[in-house]
C-alpha cells in the first residue's frame, strides 16, 4: 500500500479485496456446477463519464469473481447501479429503475442488487434507500464501489443489508475494467472536486480532490495504445487541479505532454476543466501535440459577473474570454464547447440578456445547456428568489434558439472539406447510416461497411446542421 501525504490513500484494490475475490469466485463456480449456468452481472449507468468509467470497473471486479456480464437485467444473478446526483431528473430516474427490481427480487431471491454512486453518497437518499426499497442488498457511495466483492461475500453469507459509509480520500488502483468499447476509453486522472460551486453536489458526493499516481495513469494509457484504443479521454471533475495534492510541482500540462509524446494513432481529450485554472501553459501543450484532439470543453455557466459571483465560480466573464482568445490565438480549428445553465436563483433578464450577448460573441461550437434544479445541501438550494419553472422554461429555449443557430453557423465552413472521422458503426437512431465523431467531437452520419468500425476515416463532408454532419468516405487525405 502507497500512502500519499496525509490526505488520499492510493492502494492496490485488487490486493485489499483479494480474498473477497476469491470467495465469490469459488462460491460462483459451485452456483455454475450445481444450475450448470454462469451467474450473470447486469450494469446500469446514470450520469457523467466519470461513473461509466467506475461502472466499467464495476463489471470487471464482477468479472474477475466469476460473474459473466449481460444485457438483460430479467436474467441476472446481481445488478448494479451506479447512480447520479446532479439534478433531480437523474435522482428520479435511478429511483424509478430501482423500482422495477422488485419483482425481479421477487422472482429470484438470490439475486442481488446493489446501487452505488453520488445519489447514495448522500446521507438522505441512503435512508431513503433503506427504508423504501427493502430489497436493495447494499449500497455504496462513489469512494466505495471497490468494495464489490465484500458486499456480495457477506451478503451471500447472510449478512444484513450493508450502507457503506463515504470514506473520502481514497484513490483505489490495479481494477481490471471491462470497457464498453475496443476502441475509445476514459482514463481518470483524479477524482473529487474542491470547488464548491454553490448550485453543485459533487464536492459533497464525490469528497476532495484526490490525483492518482502519474506512473499509474501512464501505464493505464500507453495499454490503451498499445491495445489500438484510438480516442483517450482524461477525466476529472477539474483536470486542470490534477496533482496540487501531490505537492511535488507535477501539473496536468505536464501529464498531458507526456500521454501525447507516447508514440502511436491516438487521440487524447480531457473533460472537465474550470476556467480559473486553465493555465496559458495547458494551451501550449496543446498547440505543440498532435495527438491532443483540438477540442478544448470549457464550461462557462453563465456570461453575467453577477451570476458567476453568486455561482462561487471565481473568475469573470473578461477572464473567461481572455482564455477563449488564447485558445483560437493558439489552435484557430479548435472546437470550444462549454456548459451553460439557466435559471440560477436571482437570475434577472439583464442577467440572461449578458450571457446571449456573451454566446454571440464567444460563438461556441455547441454547448451542453442544463435548467438550474435546486440540489438540498447546497448553498444555492437556501437562496432567496428561485426562479419559477415556467420562467426558467421560456429562458432556456432561448437559450437553445440562439445556440442552434450558431452551432449551425459554426459547422457549414467544413461543408465541401475532408476530415477524419472515428466510426462508431451503425447508427442506433438510424439503421441507414453509419456515425463517427471528428477531431472536435462532432457527430457526421455517413454510409459506412461493418468493419470500418473502430477506424480512422477520411470523410468528405457534404452537409451541416447544427448537431451533426452528413458526409461520404473519401480516398484522399484531407
Ligand atoms: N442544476 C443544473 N445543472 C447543474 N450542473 C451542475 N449542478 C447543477 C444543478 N444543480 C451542470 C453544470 C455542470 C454540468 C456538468 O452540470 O453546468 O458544468
Ligand atoms: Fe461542481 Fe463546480 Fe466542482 Fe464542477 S467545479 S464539479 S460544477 S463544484
Amino acid at each position: 500500500m502507497k500512502e500519499q501525504g496525509s490526505k488520499s490513500t492510493v492502494f492496490d484494490a485488487v490486493e485489499r479485496e483479494n480474498e473477497y475475490i476469491a470467495w465469490v469466485k469459488r462460491d460462483n463456480d459451485r452456483i455454475t456446477e450445481e444450475t450448470g449456468r454462469r451467474p450473470l452481472v447486469y450494469s446500469e449507468t446514470f450520469g457523467c463519464q466519470q461513473n461509466e468509467a467506475d461502472s466499467e470497473k464495476l463489471l470487471g471486479l464482477s468479472v474477475m469473481m466469476g460473474f459473466l456480464v449481460t444485457d438483460s437485467m430479467d436474467d441476472a444473478d446481481l445488478i448494479v447501479v451506479n447512480t447520479c446526483a446532479v439534478r433531480e431528473h437523474a435522482e428520479k430516474r435511478a429511483l424509478s429503475f430501482i423500482g422495477q427490481y422488485k419483482k425481479l427480487k421477487e422472482r429470484k431471491p438470490s439475486l442481488l442488487i446493489g446501487v452505488g454512486g453520488c445519489m447514495v453518497s448522500k446521507p438522505d437518499r441512503i435512508e431513503q434507500v433503506k427504508k423504501s426499497y427493502p430489497y436493495v442488498d447494499f449500497v455504496f457511495g462513489t469512494s466505495s464501489f471497490y468494495r464489490l466483492p465484500e458486499l456480495i461475500c457477506k451478503r451471500r453469507m447472510g449478512s444484513k443489508r450493508i450502507f457503506c459509509e463515504t470514506e473520502e480520500y481514497t484513490v483505489p488502483e490495479g481494477l481490471p475494467a471491462v470497457r464498453k468499447s475496443s476502441y475509445r476509453a476514459w482514463v481518470s486522472v483524479m477524482y473529487g472536486c474542491n470547488n464548491f460551486c454553490t448550485y453543485c453536489i459533487v464536492p459533497y458526493v464525490r469528497g476532495r480532490e484526490r490525483s492518482r499516481d502519474r506512473e499509474d495513469i501512464i501505464r493505464e494509457v500507453r495499454d490503451l495504445i498499445s491495445r489500438g484504443y484510438k480516442d483517450i479521454t482524461l477525466l476529472g471533475q477539474n483536470v486542470n487541479s490534477y496533482g496540487k495534492d501531490r505537492g511535488d510541482g507535477y501539473t496536468f500540462p505536464d501529464l498531458l505532454d507526456e500521454l501525447a509524446s507516447i508514440p502511436g494513432d491516438y487521440l487524447l481529450r480531457f473533460m472537465t476543466s474550470h476556467p480559473k485554472d486553465a493555465s496559458d501553459r495547458l494551451i501550449e501543450v496543446m498547440a505543440k501535440h498532435p495527438h491532443i484532439a483540438r477540442c478544448f470543453h470549457l464550461p462557462m455557466q453563465a456570461g453575467s459577473d453577477r451570476v458567476l459571483q453568486r455561482m462561487n465560480r471565481r473568475y469573470s466573464v473578461a477572464h473567461y474570454k481572455s482564455i477563449i482568445e488564447k485558445i483560437r490565438a493558439a489552435m484557430p480549428d479548435c472546437v470550444i464547447t462549454s456548459d451553460i445553465m439557466i435559471g440560477f436563483p436571482g437570475e434577472t433578464e439583464e442577467d440572461l440578456t449578458d450571457t446571449l450577448r456573451a454566446l454571440s460573441e464567444i460563438r461556441f461550437d455547441m454547448i451542453y445547456s442544463f435548467i438550474y434544479s435546486v440540489r438540498p445541501g447546497t448553498p444555492a438550494a437556501t437562496m432567496e428568489d428561485q426562479i419559477p419553472d415556467d420562467v426558467k422554461n421560456a429562458r432556456f429555449n432561448r437559450l437553445l434558439e440562439l445556440q442552434n443557430t450558431i452551432s449551425y453557423e459554426k459547422n457549414l465552413p467544413l461543408v465541401g472539406k475532408t476530415v477524419r472521422v472515428l466510426c462508431d458503426g451503425e447508427s442506433k437512431n438510424n439503421p441507414e447510416f453509419f456515425s463517427g465523431r471528428t477531431e472536435g467531437n462532432k457527430l457526421v452520419f455517413f454510409r459506412g461497411r461493418e468493419e470500418d468500425t473502430g477506424k480512422f476515416l477520411n470523410i468528405r463532408i457534404t452537409g451541416a446542421e447544427a448537431f451533426a454532419y452528413t458526409g461520404e468516405k473519401a480516398e484522399a487525405e484531407s
